[in-house]
């Protein structure tokens, strides 16, 4: 990644319709004009198309639908995030496990791990993430929470929805948070999550927040099984996504999140803003644990971030891990 080619994405994101001069991004940059001409044409050839009028200069017509380093750190640094520490990859095992080798070589947190494409992405229970190269996001966070494990119970309910809400309000995307760590636009899945941690006597020495989001939408070339389950966010959404912006918005939105997280893990009103995008709210539903289901009514989360099934008897019964399907039959996601 070149710092010269993120100087020039950020004159043309800043420009937006507007075209940037040539020779003054040469001025800028302390390059020639040719030199310009040059890096834009390796943007090119990286799928970003450009319009070059003579006299006028250059505008950013298109974004590429893969990840691009150089155009997350453009989008952070406009945002004023692009101090931010980040670790972008063309492709890697799981960027989770990437993150864990990362905290285990002593790199200093928070950090983030993002990866245009996963070999052996990982899911919940022993679960395989598809993640092709095109499309999606794959991104881990890594902290470092030194409190206690129970103080950090509801973290990934926490980012989970404050990222879906994120999505709502900002793209117009109709997802809802599915309890414990799915997003989900009508009962296909769009998103999860995977929250790892290390924990020393009951203190979280590391904790790594993963979350695959499936954004644009072809799932063309996808396993049967699992493109019959998902979903994805941009042909939903009531705004354009682009891939490498919404990476650079989620980056510092999940980063104060974390961080008010810590400073208030108990928030008030956090199974209200739940119940308002819970996509399992009064549905029958069949959790799993183990050997053990349970079947009733979903009635939201307590303030431990536990699943409140109403059983037939009428009485609640807390659900603090698992999985749960919607109805009575076989597991849906
Ligand atoms: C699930 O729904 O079971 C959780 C899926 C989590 C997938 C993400 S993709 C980025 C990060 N790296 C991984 O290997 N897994 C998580």
């Amino acid at each position: 990644m070149s710092q010269t080619e993120v100087t020039i994405l950020k004159a043309l994101l800043a420009a937006g319709d507007a075209f940037v001069s040539g020779s003054e991004l040469a001025k800028e940059l302390g390059i020639s004009r040719v030199a310009v001409w040059s890096r834009l044409e390796k943007l090119r050839a990286a799928g970003f198309v450009f319009d070059a009028v003579r006299h006028r200069g250059y505008r950013l017509v298109r974004e590429p639908d893969r990840l691009s380093e150089t155009l997350v750190r453009a989008h952070l640094d406009l945002v004023g995030a692009g101090k931010t520490r980040l670790f972008v990859l063309p492709t890697v095992d799981s960027t989770n496990s990437e993150a864990e080798r990362r905290l285990a070589d002593a790199t200093e947190t928070p950090f983030a791990v993002l990866a245009g494409a996963q070999t052996r992405g990982r899911g919940r229970l022993g679960r395989t993430w598809h993640s092709p190269p095109e499309g999606n996001l794959y991104m881990s966070f890594a902290f470092r929470p030194h409190r206690g494990a129970g103080r950090m119970q509801t973290i990934t309910l926490r980012l989970g929805l404050a990222i879906c809400r994120f999505l709502r309000e900002k793209h117009g995307v109709p997802v809802k948070v599915k309890w414990p760590n799915d997003l989900v636009i009508g009962g296909k899945k769009a998103a999860g999550m995977l929250t790892e941690a290390r924990v020393d006597a009951d203190r979280m020495r590391d904790l790594v927040f993963g979350i695959g989001i499936n954004v644009l939408g072809d799932t063309s070339g996808w396993p049967r099984d699992v493109a019959s389950m998902a979903t994805a966010l941009a042909p939903h959404a009531t705004e354009p996504i682009l891939l490498n912006k919404l990476a650079a918005d989620l980056i510092p939105l999940v980063s104060a999140e974390y961080a008010e997280f810590m400073e208030n893990p108990h928030k008030e009103g956090f199974a209200e803003e739940w119940k308002a995008i819970d996509a399992l709210h009064g549905r029958a539903v069949n959790t799993r644990q183990g050997n053990t289901s349970l079947r009733g009514t979903a009635r939201g989360i307590d303030g431990d971030g536990n699943l409140l099934i109403e059983k037939t008897d009428g009485k609640l019964a807390a659900v603090h891990s698992g999985e749960v399907s919607i109805g009575t039959g076989a597991v849906l996601f």
